[in-house]
């Protein structure tokens, strides 16, 4: 479909399909983001009862402007999870479905759809890089089943998580241990500490230590070193470190009151962490949640999708579904990341979707384009490491960093930019010399300083820079009626440039602040 057949045809209808999985209580859109589809100029149209077991009734979508009837003959299909065979006969050729189908673990399913003649957005493919976060369905998911598997550990644990003093004695808060520090495992480190719990975390990417510890946990090290990850995904673990691993696992067992186990490594079964022998140290009523058991299980004895208790008294959660467990809110979630999606796919917010296969994202979660299985998508470059070159202040006048030069242009420029300087300093008054030099200084210092600087302190970076900017401005202000025309244009540019900087840094930090505000679904 070109952009220019798509101008004169009129919208799409998007249906929102109701869930056929046992248990499964999300729903893929809620009045909510019906309204933000239809603000991208789709009709909607929702299936009686979609939205039912997460507390969306139909006259919700009625208010919010769909329809209510079928939905599996629209245009584009939204929906949770990968469509059964029955439901897979419902979908019209040319049709775009999207929804979870994990094209790595189920080439048949892709196959049937294919023959279908579909086009299929995988949200289980989008790419973990920063322009798709906010599209990224298993982050959010996982962000909210880190939280209920703690909830899940309190609730089976039966005693405190916070430690107490009271009249009738003392409380001892409960010991939690976290392995591994992804976005479920850090979602259950933020639980389990603000209930009061003391919280340990572990994982093979030492750059999480940070953040575990601004959650409010402790972050426990196997002291040996791992492969460096290029792409932000911790590597297969060595023999090396899984003994060492492997050790730390055995004394946390007979110390900690509850773990929860998160750890993955994309594309390969859920890594064993704590065998019978560790569970078997555990107190009798020390609970544990195996949020991999679907992969296999991170534990020895759990059984994926329920909870079972050892001989000695010990729980093992291995609930599949712990997102569904906190359905309105997963589904408000699940929906925003879709609408996010479409807002990608929709560029003239016409009611008409197109994909545009020279973006990377929208090239990678296409798993089945018109009939045809596209996946793999060829390999995403995604980088854990801030990118090497990023001056944070503009360039000077006249400098571009940009062109890649030869060793020989190099040269030139510094001779220029040498001559340039001598100039300057032979032939203007002794002051500006002054001035200019304690300039050149500052120039390579906060080069140099703020080049250095970790990037999760950028935020405080940028209220530093706001504040130097509004000392600037108020020199700039002093100096620009002086009678000198260099010194006044002068001014007039440092006005310019720290104008930027410091509107700039409101705007960022109001785009920031909206994303925490209630009702900015955006
Ligand atoms: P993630 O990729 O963000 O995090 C996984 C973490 O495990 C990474 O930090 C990685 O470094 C760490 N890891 C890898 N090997 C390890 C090892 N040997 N020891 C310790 N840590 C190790 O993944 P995310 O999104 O946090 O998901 C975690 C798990 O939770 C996955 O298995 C996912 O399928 C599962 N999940 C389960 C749900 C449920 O209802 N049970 C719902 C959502 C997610």
């Amino acid at each position: 479909m070109t952009g220019h057949q798509a101008a004169h045809q009129p919208p799409q209808r998007v249906g929102v399909v109701a869930e056929s999985l046992p248990g499964e209580t999300r729903v893929a859109a809620t009045p909510s983001t019906v309204r933000l589809l239809l603000g991208l100029g789709y009709e909607v149209v929702v299936e009686p009862g979609a939205g039912a077991a997460s507390g969306f009734g139909d006259e919700a979508y009625s208010e919010a402007g769909a329809s209510v009837g079928g939905a599996w003959a629209a245009d584009v299909v939204l929906k949770v999870n990968a469509p059964t065979d029955e439901e897979i006969a419902e979908l019209r050729a040319g049709t775009t479905l999207v929804a979870l189908v994990a094209p790595a673990q189920r080439p048949e399913l892709l196959e049937a759809l294919a023959a279908r003649g579909v086009t299929v957005l995988a949200l289980d493919a989008v790419p973990r890089i920063s322009r798709a976060q906010s599209m990224d369905v298993l982050s959010s998911m996982a962000n909210i089943a880190g939280y209920r598997a703690v909830i899940e550990a309190a609730h089976a644990f039966g005693r405190f998580f916070t430690g107490q003093v009271t009249a009738a004695g003392k409380v001892p808060p409960a010991k939690v241990l976290v392995a591994g520090a992804g976005v479920a495992g850090l979602a259950a480190i933020g639980a389990a500490s603000s209930l009061g719990a003391i919280v340990r975390a572990t994982d093979p990417r030492p750059e999480v230590a940070d953040q575990v510890r601004s959650l409010g946990g402790e972050y426990l090290a196997v002291n040996v070193v791992q492969e460096e990850s290029a792409d932000g995904y911790a590597r297969a673990t060595s023999a090396d470190y899984d003994r060492a691993a492997a050790a730390l696992y055995h004394e946390q067992a007979r110390d900690v009151d509850v773990v929860v186990t998160t750890a993955l490594i994309p594309g390969r079964p859920a890594p064993r962490l704590l065998t019978a022998d560790d569970v078997a140290a555990m107190r009798p009523g020390s609970v544990v949640v195996d949020m991999a058991a679907a992969q296999g299980g991170n534990v020895e004895g759990t059984v994926a999708g329920r909870s079972v208790v050892t001989d000695n008294g010990v729980t093992l959660i291995g609930y599949t579904d712990l997102a569904s467990r906190l359905p309105a809110q997963a589904s408000q979630l699940f929906g925003t990341n879709l609408v996010n999606l479409l807002r990608l796919l929709t560029p003239g917010e016409d009611g008409r979707i197109l994909i545009d296969f020279d973006d990377v994202v929208q090239r990678t979660v296409t798993v089945v384009r018109a009939g045809t299985v596209t996946w793999p998508p060829p390999p995403v470059p995604v980088s854990a490491a801030p990118p090497a070159t990023a001056p944070a202040a503009p360039p000077a006048a006249g400098v571009s960093a940009k062109p890649r030069l030869t060793p020989a242009g190099r040269s030139v420029l510094i001779g220029l930019g040498m001559a340039a300087v001598f100039l300057l300093v032979a032939f203007a008054p002794a002051q500006l010399a002054e001035n200019f030099t304690v300039f050149a200084l500052a120039v390579v210092i906060g080069y140099y300083v703020i080049g250095k600087v970790h990037h999760s302190l950028h935020t405080p970076l940028m209220s530093v820079t706001n504040a130097i900017s509004g000392i600037v401005v108020i020199g700039a202000l002093l100096q620009i009626g002086h009678e000198n025309a260099l010194v006044t244009a002068l001014s007039f540019v440092a006005i310019l440039l720290t104008s930027v900087n410091i509107f700039g840094g409101f705007a960022v930090t109001r785009r920031m602040l909206s994303m925490f505000s209630r009702g900015g679904s955006r």
